[in-house]
């Protein structure tokens, strides 16, 4: 049988910045045929010679397919990308970042508009997409019918991760591991400044940051124990009152480098707090209280 375009899996996507371009890369090397649209046409003319089909508008986009991908700036990007198209019947998957509260309105506002809609926080950066085990993965809220439909084409660029009905869950994942990272960045940044006039290359302490962070990350499932239980003293190994002892001996050491102590005094000035309070036998989870009193 002589071989058609309409043979391959058909998608569209609106937004070709550096993780649009990467996904509509991962679909064409999967075989898809996806049709783009950029708001720059430019940047859509390396893909068409790859083979995408390239569309002018974005209303002519949405029209070529039932799945419409949409990964953009933000969320008022999207706004103003899909204002003049037609969703009626649409599978909508909107993988720009958002926060909980505009994924949810997002949701209601395809539903009006007669389109099923899926919301994505994306847990990679551009070269881990398509790269199967880059571990890279989306995080996915919403329609759980149009997972399931679309999860075929969705499981292409990287793994897939279904965390709820409420659309607003993805982005909710996605965030609370983006605040995570924060923390964990604002804490290497310290450890890298106390080096930092010192005889000590900065490339023989990353690898020991690196065995470090690793050793430590599993903390979360002792705080996850003690969220679920309760009893924040359970199976507590360093406790609160030896740990708020041992961030004056931080401190002082950042003054003896001559560096700021800025980015670790908010999360000490709690442990602080907690201490006061009269949990010197917790380990950490008691701030967790305080942050969400
Ligand atoms: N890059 C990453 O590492 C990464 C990782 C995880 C998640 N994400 C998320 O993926 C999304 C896209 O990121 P990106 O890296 O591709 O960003 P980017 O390279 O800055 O591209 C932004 C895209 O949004 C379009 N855009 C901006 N404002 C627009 C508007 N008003 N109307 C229509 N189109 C508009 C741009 O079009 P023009 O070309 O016309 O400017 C471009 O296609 C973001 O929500 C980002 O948070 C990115």
């Amino acid at each position: 049988m002589e071989h058609s375009p309409f043979d391959e899996p058909q998608l569209t996507l609106l937004g070709l910045g550096a993780m649009g371009t990467a996904l509509a890369r991962a679909w064409l090397a999967s075989g898809y045929s996806p049709t783009v649209w950029n708001r720059t046409a430019g940047r859509a003319e390396p893909l068409a010679a790859e083979g995408a089909m390239v569309a002018g508008t974005a209303a002519e986009a949405v029209a070529a397919s039932d799945l419409v991908v949409v990964c953009l700036l933000d969320d008022a990007s999207v706004d103003e990308a899909l204002a003049d198209t037609d969703l009626t019947g649409k599978d909508l998957v909107n993988l720009t970042t958002s926060t909980p509260t505009q994924a949810r309105a997002r949701a209601d506002w395809a539903r009006e508009r007669g389109a099923r809609f899926l919301d994505g926080g994306i847990m990679a950066v551009p070269p881990m997409i398509g790269a199967p085990d880059s571990g890279g993965y989306v995080f996915y809220s919403g329609s759980r019918a149009l997972f399931d439909t679309h999860h075929d084409a969705l499981a292409v660029p990287a793994g897939t991760t279904y965390v709820g009905a409420d659309p607003g869950f993805a982005a909710l994942h996605d965030v609370a591991l983006l605040s995570a990272m924060t923390g964990m960045f604002a804490g290497a940044s310290h450890a890298f400044a106390l080096i930092r006039k010192e005889d000590v290359a900065p490339k023989d302490i990353a690898p020991l940051l690196v065995s470090w962070l690793t050793a430590m990350a599993p903390f979360a499932y002792e705080i996850a124990d003690h969220l679920e239980s309760g009893d924040y003293t359970r199976g507590v190994t360093s406790n609160l009152a030896m740990m708020v002892e041992g961030n004056s001996t931080l401190l002082r050491t950042a003054e003896e480098q001559g560096v700021s102590a800025e980015l670790l005094t908010p999360y000490m000035a709690l442990m602080e707090r907690r201490l006061a309070d009269g949990h010197g036998d917790e380990g950490t989870t008691g701030v967790i209280d305080l942050l969400t009193r």
